[in-house]
């Protein structure tokens, strides 16, 4: 992977192909956070959730508690590996309003609209414009937005981004943009708070996609 190479699917999806099987018991150490990123979007009864790039489905039994029998909750990711083990998942928990779709981001026919998104760990999707213009348009004004994943420490521990580069490589198709991994999408929200955690090689942020479009005052 070069440095400057942009996000591909495609080969996103045969990343995912060798890493599926192992894939939980890899990210064992961000559960919690990933757990965190769903209380951030403070989901409520009844709510439509998109879980972008949802991976096997390790956000589904949070979400699902969180929206109840009345919402929604529906993951896409490029993986159809990947997309197998949440699908297994939502057969063995019997849930009928979670579905889990196999399709890029870029192109998915999303079914909006939704009133929250979830990013947790999609790095390749923060950076890619067509992938995020897409996940935008099927977001209804307002609706919260919560983030997690990975991010280069400050600049003084550069020790640690030589390991950040090193571990993020299996799960990425691209290492732009690791110093403001959401710089992409914020344009397009309101309300954006970061924290860093994990000695700044992770992040976890909330906000609300733009009610008024960039430029216009809120
Ligand atoms: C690190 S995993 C995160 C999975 C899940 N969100 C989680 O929290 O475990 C990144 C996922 O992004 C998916 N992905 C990468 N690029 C994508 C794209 N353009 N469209 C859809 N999924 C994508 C990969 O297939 C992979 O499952």
């Amino acid at each position: 992977m070069t440095p400057s190479a942009g996000p591909d699917p495609v080969r996103a999806a045969r990343k995912y192909r060798e890493r599926a099987a192992g894939y939980d018991a890899s990210a064992r150490r961000t559960l919690e956070l990933r757990h965190r990123t769903i209380d951030l979007l403070r989901l409520q009864a009844g709510d439509r959730v998109l879980d972008v790039a949802c991976g096997t489905g390790l956000s589904f039994p949070r979400l699902r508690e969180e929206v109840g029998e009345r919402g929604v909750v529906v993951g896409v990711d490029v993986s159809a590996d990947m997309v197998a083990l949440a699908e297994r998942r939502i057969a063995v928990s019997g849930w009928a309003n979670v579905r889990a779709c196999t399709a890029a981001l870029e192109s998915a026919a999303l079914d909006g609209p939704y009133d929250a998104l979830l990013f947790n760990y999609t790095h390749d999707v923060l950076q890619s414009p067509c992938a995020l213009a897409n996940i935008l348009s099927h977001a209804r004004p307002g609706a919260r937005v919560a983030l997690a994943g990975i991010k280069h420490p400050p600049a003084w521990l550069w020790p640690l981004r030589a390991w950040r580069i090193a571990k993020a490589r299996p799960y990425v198709t691209t290492l732009r943009g690791l110093d403001v991994p959401w710089a992409l999408i914020l344009p397009s929200l309101e309300a954006f708070e970061m924290r860093s955690v994990m000695l700044g090689t992770n992040y976890l942020a909330s906000a609300r996609v733009r009610v008024s479009t960039p430029g216009e005052k809120a």
